[in-house]
């Protein structure tokens, strides 16, 4: 199994004297952790004062989303390069707040992935089905939909870089949770249409994170599951101690 990726996801919260302090607290115990990669997202506006902080410690920078194209007259916009300018190895792209919050479509996100990848940065695609969807039978439907739209002409190579995120609309921010069996079924899902897409070699070597309320008492329970490589987190990854108990966790 891949080493597990252990990301935070920090959303639209913090002051920057609270992310340094955070980043700094994580910083201070990641050597701790050998089998896992330790990511934060932070908001932009801090995405330097956090690099900052980090230092020289073994945590990987990221940031929530990126612009489609690659730069120009974009007013308010933030390029894949820029974000590399500042430190960032990562980037979100298709979180579930920005498709159905802000319309993001498979389409834009595809063409996010593509900037992303000609630039360097390692995307993680986030997908997952609300609860109507699941309820009417139709998560893999949806999910395949959605991998298959946002991943569109990705050679095989790319799409090794590539980390998927599952991340079940109505387990975001809820405290509902996917139990290990919901999570396994659809992490299995997405590896055997990885493996149709591409190969199962490519398929094995793409990261699958679970995201969804992901907390320090459900984590190995959801980290233990065959396909799952790591965790996208929200809420518990603004304190230092629940995002590390996550990271002992995997
Ligand atoms: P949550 O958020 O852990 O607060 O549910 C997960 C996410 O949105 O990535």
């Amino acid at each position: 199994m891949a080493r597990p990726l252990i990301a935070g996801n920090w959303k639209m919260n913090t002051t920057q004297a609270e992310a340094v302090a955070l980043a700094s607290a994580i910083a201070a115990q990641a050597g701790q952790f050998e089998r896992a990669d330790l990511l934060v997202c932070p908001p932009y506006v801090y995405l330097s004062a956090v690099a900052t902080a980090i230092g020289d410690a073994p945590v990987a920078l990221g940031a929530q989303d990126a612009y489609h194209e690659p730069s120009g007259a974009f007013t308010g916009e933030i390029s894949t390069g820029m974000l590399l300018d500042v430190g960032c190895r990562y980037v979100i792209l298709g979180h579930s707040e920005r498709r159905h919050t802000l319309g993001e479509t498979n389409e834009i996100v595809n063409q996010k992935l593509k900037v992303a990848l000609q630039s360097g940065l390692i995307p993680i695609v986030c997908v997952g089905e609300l609860l109507e969807e699941r309820e009417a039978g139709r998560t893999a439907a949806v999910i395949r939909e959605q991998v298959t739209g946002s991943l569109a002409g990705l050679t095989t190579t790319d799409a090794t870089r590539v980390v998927i995120a599952y991340e079940p609309v109505w387990a975001i921010g809820t405290g509902k949770v996917a139990t290990p069996e919901q999570a396994a079924e659809v992490h299995a899902d997405l590896r055997k249409l990885l493996a149709e897409e591409y190969n199962p070699e490519v398929a094995g070597e793409i990261r699958l994170l679970y995201g969804g309320s992901v907390k320090p008492d459900n984590a190995s329970e959801l980290l233990a599951q065959e396909n799952v490589d790591g965790a996208l987190i929200g809420g518990a990854s603004l304190k230092a101690d629940d995002f590390l108990a996550i990271a002992a966790a995997g």
